[in-house]
C-alpha cells in the first residue's frame, strides 16, 4: 500500500501538453474534490475556496488565455481548478466548529481572533498555506485516477480574478491543470543536494 504511495508520488510531474477533447467525468472531479476538501487547515477554517473551471469557450477565449499568458495548457485541461481563498474566512467559528458544542466553540473563537484579528499578513500566509496543502492533495488524487496535472502560477493574478469575479477578502493561489496528457513532461529537471534541503536540528549558520 505505501509503495503505491511512493510510487504516485515519483509519477505526478508537471505536464505542459494536455488532450483538449478530454472530458473529465463528474464522478472524477467530484473524488478529487472531496479529497481536497480532507486537506488540513489550521483551526479547521476551511478558508481554501476551489473555482472549477471547465467552459472550454471561456477557456479559450483570447481574454482568458491573454490573462493566463498564453499558457494554453489552461484551456486544453480537462478541468482547470483555481485555488483561491478567503482571507477572512476564520471569522465564523460557529460554522466550522458547528458540531462540537458551544463550550469549545467559544474556546477555538479566542485562539482564532487572537492569531488572526487585525494581522493581514498572516490571513494572507494560511491563504497559501492552505491552497498548498489542497493543490497537492488533488495533484495526488488526479494522479491516483489516472489523470495528469500541472501546478501553475505563471499568470496575471489581477485579470484572472477580475474574469472570475473574485469576492473581495479573497485571493487567488495557484491553479491546477487536471487532464489527459498528449506528451511526456522533460526529464525530471535538477534535484538538489539532499543535504540542502534537509536541515538536522537546525540550521549552522
Ligand atoms: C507554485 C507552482 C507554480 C508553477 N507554475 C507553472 C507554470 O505557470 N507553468 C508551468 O509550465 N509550470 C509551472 N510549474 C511547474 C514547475 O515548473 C515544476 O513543478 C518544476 O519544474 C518541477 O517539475 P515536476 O513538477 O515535473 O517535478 C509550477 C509549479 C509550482 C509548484
Amino acid at each position: 500500500m505505501s509503495a503505491e504511495f511512493f510510487n504516485l508520488v515519483e509519477a505526478r510531474r508537471a505536464i505542459k501538453e494536455f488532450d483538449d477533447s478530454h472530458a473529465l467525468p463528474e464522478e472524477d472531479l467530484a473524488k478529487i474534490l472531496t479529497a481536497a476538501h480532507l486537506s488540513p487547515t489550521a483551526f479547521n477554517i476551511q478558508n481554501y475556496r476551489f473555482v472549477v473551471v471547465q467552459d472550454k469557450k471561456f477557456r479559450h477565449s483570447a481574454e482568458f488565455l491573454e490573462a493566463c499568458w498564453n499558457q494554453d495548457k489552461a484551456a486544453t485541461c480537462s478541468a482547470l481548478v483555481i485555488l483561491c481563498a478567503d482571507k477572512g474566512g476564520w471569522r465564523y467559528p460557529e460554522r466550522f466548529w458547528r458540531n462540537e458544542g458551544e463550550e469549545l466553540q467559544n474556546r477555538m473563537r479566542g485562539m482564532i481572533n487572537s492569531y488572526y484579528d487585525g494581522k493581514e499578513q498572516v490571513q494572507v500566509d494560511e491563504c497559501h498555506r492552505s491552497c498548498g496543502m489542497a493543490g497537492m492533495t488533488i495533484m495526488l488524487a488526479a494522479q491516483a485516477l489516472g489523470y495528469h496535472t500541472c501546478p501553475m502560477d505563471g499568470f496575471d493574478y489581477g485579470k484572472v480574478g477580475k474574469l472570475i469575479n473574485l469576492p473581495n477578502d479573497h485571493i487567488v493561489s495557484f491553479m491546477v491543470a487536471i487532464g489527459r496528457k498528449t506528451a511526456e513532461p522533460f526529464p525530471r529537471p535538477t534535484l538538489l543536494p539532499r543535504d540542502e534541503i534537509v536541515i538536522r536540528e537546525k540550521f549552522s549558520w
